[in-house]
């Protein structure tokens, strides 16, 4: 007998950890930019797993570099070598510009990496006292959920009662170049990491020009400029990177969600020779990290980015979504913002009427998308999405806001 939606939402109540809230649907199928729950309703995802799925649910040719992949060879560790990671690298390599990559599954042990091949950096090649590197960050970020991560958030829920924290974090406010300059000027600062737009923080965009001053500054005081492109990379934005609007390189890139299409957990560090070779063997690693079904998959995925041309959509698509968002007349509706079909509604929450209140109206009425925070809804569909499909998912927007 097939489990009813009640009764598979109430074993997750009962034997799963309560560290998410989800909204009450059990999907069971996707397939592009919809996905299908247990009774079979339809909706349209504007949530893609956080913009991991850029590239549409089941993208028929990365499920079948999967099963292609899974039936040959799918991990022997980094012990050996395995006739899929090499070409991955280069191929990496060349699309981002970079000379080395390191790869690794989740978005934060990504983040990791990049701070522990910057503190390596500084120690090897700035000459800091042991012990003394120190990473800017930005207030409101989202980097993930390690231990050092959440160190230097400042979400209360993300934080508290974790301690004790990892020292050597500096927080500036976002957007904040004379900020940033106070603090980069000062000993021992060997790096600063930023989200070109902040997702979790409610997709804030910083001002133009922005990130090329940051770049100036880091090149001023000698201090790696690390990006993390986890939510906002792989076409999200419109651009492959969002640093591609400013045209600014940064000096250590992370990658994660979207490289893989939604498939597996792969990310990965990009780099110079001089940063990245500050690694040895036997100073980081993964089990995982670098497996050839990950690296088969996160091909394929990529090479799916740019073959269907899903910058182009989402930047054009976004621009249509948002001058749809624009038009819709309603008094709770205060904020539109994005960039290509990374989008953000602000919610004036009128009668204890908050975000999460209209996401469960917008389930009910066939769209899924989650808060940020009590008055902020990402609406972020797969790059993929129809211009067809982006019209019902405003009609949709539009009729749930009215019921309100
Ligand atoms: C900007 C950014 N960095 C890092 C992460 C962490 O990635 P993961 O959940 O794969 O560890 C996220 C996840 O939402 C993210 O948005």
């Amino acid at each position: 007998m097939e489990l009813s939606a009640d009764a598979i939402m109430q074993m997750e109540l009962e034997y799963g950890a309560h560290n998410y809230h989800p909204l009450p649907v059990v999907l069971a199928l996707g397939k592009g930019a919809e996905v299908w729950d247990v009774n079979g309703k339809r909706y349209f995802d504007f949530l893609s797993a956080y913009s991991a799925v850029n590239q549409g649910h089941c993208h028929p040719r990365i499920i079948q570099s999967l099963v292609d992949q899974a039936s040959k060879l799918t991990l022997v560790s980094r012990a050996f070598y395995s006739n899929e990671l090499g070409p991955f690298e280069a191929f990496l390599c060349k699309t981002f510009g970079y000379d080395r990559m390191l790869p690794m599954n989740t978005g934060a042990e990504a983040v990791e990496t990049a701070i522990k091949l910057c503190r390596k950096w500084g120690y090897q090649t700035k000459g800091i006292a042991p012990d003394k590197a120190t990473i800017a960050v930005c207030d409101g970020n989202f980097h993930g959920r390690t231990t050092t991560i959440i160190s230097f958030s400042n979400d209360p829920d993300a934080r508290n009662d974790y301690g004790p924290y990892t020292p050597g974090f500096i927080s500036v406010p976002y957007n904040d170049v004379a900020s940033l300059e106070q603090v980069l000027s000062q000993e021992n600062v060997v790096g600063f990491l930023v989200e070109p737009i902040q997702g979790e923080a409610g997709v804030i965009i910083p001002d133009d020009g922005y990130l090329k001053q940051v770049r100036a500054l880091c090149d001023q005081y000698g201090v790696l400029f690390i990006c993390d492109e986890i939510q906002t990379g792989i076409a999200r934005t419109g651009r492959l990177l969002a640093v591609d609007y400013e045209q600014v390189r940064p000096d250590v890139l992370i990658l994660g969600k979207a490289l893989s299409g939604g498939v597996l957990p792969v990310s990965a560090v990009l780099a110079s020779d001089e940063v990245m070779l500050c690694i040895q063997p036997g100073q980081h690693g993964s089990t995982y990290g670098g497996n050839p079904l990950g690296c088969q998959v996160a091909q394929t995925a990529m090479e799916v980015v740019l073959d269907e041309k899903l910058a182009e959509n989402a930047d054009r698509l976004g621009q249509v979504f948002r001058q749809g968002l624009t038009k819709i007349q309603h008094p709770m509706l205060k904020a539109v913002r994005g960039k290509g079909l990374l989008n953000a509604i602000d919610i004036d929450p009128t009668d204890g009427c908050e975000a999460w209140d209209i996401c469960l109206k917008l389930t009910e009425n066939g769209l899924l998308a989650k808060p940020t925070h009590k008055d902020t809804i990402r609406l972020s569909p797969p790059l993929v999405i129809t211009d067809a499909q982006i019209n019902q998912s405003l009609t949709i927007i539009e009729d749930t806001l009215k019921t309100f």
